[in-house]
């Protein structure tokens, strides 16, 4: 149901049901089925409570935070409140999956903290600020990548240019479905900031969660105009690709999670590096995994479109390793696809068909499979040489495996690597463990 852009809601607004701490039916299908949670008050009895639901844990931190947020916006004007601070509160409560909450969790017990309440406490505040980094991430994403669907529901801006679809003034909806984004970003990405500005830390800790906070801020920004610069000058370049993927997605979704995890433990230099370097490959096969949901997934199942990638002429390593193998062949046809499709946003089903069977026929697709497989080995052969706490390293090996698309490893994958899967790679920062395809 959409409000018209004419109905003004008191400057009295009251925050929603949703943030009240009563749930809020979420939509039907896909975000239901995936158990959608409850915002529930729930005190957090040591460390071990929050392991048996990581995301419950920070839903609650989340509700708590975003209450009070949505009721100072909704205190200060109703329609800015209604608008845009409650779409951005539901938003980040109704969806997602938490991984990169999960990430800093396991990351922590891995190191063997989670010991005291203060601990738990700084935690789950930091996976909260994180999840709000997504929520601003998503918004700004989609306003700048066209995208209309965002899990299984309409994107902020989509929603507001339809909100407003019949109000005064013709052609005025789109602009203000943009500005809405652009603020309803920055507004979660400044709660965000202030979550982790508010928070007591001791001093040596402190030092290293804002470094890598501050850190994670602009390489998701420089990897998200990168994306942008690569599209806009129609760059073919697999190490760039790369780049991106990694700036853009892998840093804050696994490597930076994990570090936050290290460093709110005390975690020492060598546990500290494995974790990051495991991060590094994980990260990037997520992406990997992203990319090929957004060229072959059902947009029924990732909530998302598929052929978005294709259509805006995004530089993935997935069209990037089609284009250099039909360069290096010789397929005069499929270079012809390539180029004539990549980047045309007026793409139909039938031409984006023809699209993802040169992906395939190039062997495009086997192999970012192929890479996503030797990416998820490297990071295990990360995490298992780290010498961590072997539960939370289990746990480890599970996400690592869930965000690459991966079967879940067996009860064996803790063990030391086999001969076969080499030596670990060089994990010193930089991508060189996944330029080799
Ligand atoms: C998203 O990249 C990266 C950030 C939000 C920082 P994409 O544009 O590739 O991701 P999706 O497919 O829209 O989720
Ligand atoms: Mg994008
Ligand atoms: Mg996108």
């Amino acid at each position: 149901m959409h409000h018209t852009g004419a109905e003004k809601p008191s400057r009295t607004h009251h925050s929603p049901a949703f943030l009240r701490g009563s749930h809020q039916p979420g939509p039907p299908g896909r975000a239901r089925a995936r158990g959608h949670r409850r915002h529930r008050a729930v005190t957090w009895r040591g460390a071990a409570s929050v392991d048996r639901d990581v995301p419950a844990a920070v839903g609650s931190v989340l509700a708590d935070v975003l209450r009070d947020r949505t009721a100072s916006a909704c205190a200060l004007d109703g329609v800015f409140g209604r608008d845009v601070a409650e779409r951005i509160a539901r938003f980040t409560l109704d969806g997602g999956k938490r991984m990169r909450s999960q990430f800093l969790w396991w990351a922590l017990r891995a190191c063997r903290g989670g010991q005291n309440h203060d601990q738990i406490h700084r935690a789950l505040r930091i996976a909260a600020a994180l999840e709000l980094i997504q929520t601003g991430a998503l918004v700004h994403d989609d306003l700048m990548d066209a995208s209309c669907l965002r899990r299984g529901r309409p994107t902020l801006h989509a929603d507001i240019t339809n909100q407003y679809a019949a109000a005064h003034r013709p052609g005025a909806s789109e602009p203000l479905g943009a500005a809405a984004a652009l603020l309803g970003g920055d507004l979660a990405l400044a709660w965000a900031d202030d979550t982790i500005a508010h928070l007591e830390l001791p001093p040596e800790t402190g030092r290293r969660v804002r470094d890598i906070w501050t850190a994670m801020r602009t390489e998701m920004a420089a990897g998200q105009y990168l994306d942008l610069h690569a599209q806009a000058t129609g760059s073919m370049s697999l190490s760039e690709a790369i780049r991106i993927a990694y700036l853009k997605s892998g840093l804050y979704s696994v490597e930076r999670p994990l570090a936050l995890g290290a460093a709110l433990a005390g975690a020492d230099e060598a546990a500290t590096r494995a974790l990051r370097a495991a991060g590094r490959s994980a990260g990037i096969a997520f992406q990997l995994r992203d990319d090929l949901h957004g060229a072959f997934g059902d947009p029924g199942q990732t909530g998302k479109p598929s052929g978005d990638d294709i259509r805006e002429g995004k530089l993935t390593p997935l069209v990037a390793v089609a284009r250099a193998r039909a360069v290096a062949t010789g397929d005069e046809a499929s270079l012809a696809v390539l180029e004539g499709c990549v980047g045309a946003r007026d793409l139909t089903p039938a031409d984006l068909a023809v699209v993802r069977r040169v992906l395939v026929i190039t062997g495009a697709r086997s192999a970012v499979e192929t890479k996503i497989a030797r990416l998820v080995t490297q990071s295990m052969h990360h995490l298992t040489s780290a010498n961590v706490e072997s539960s939370a390293r289990r746990r480890l090996h599970a996400l690592v495996c869930a965000a690459a698309g991966a079967p879940a490893p067996t009860g064996s994958s803790t063990s030391r690597p086999t001969e076969e899967a080499g030596p670990p790679p060089p994990s010193s920062g930089g991508t060189a463990d996944v330029d080799r395809w």
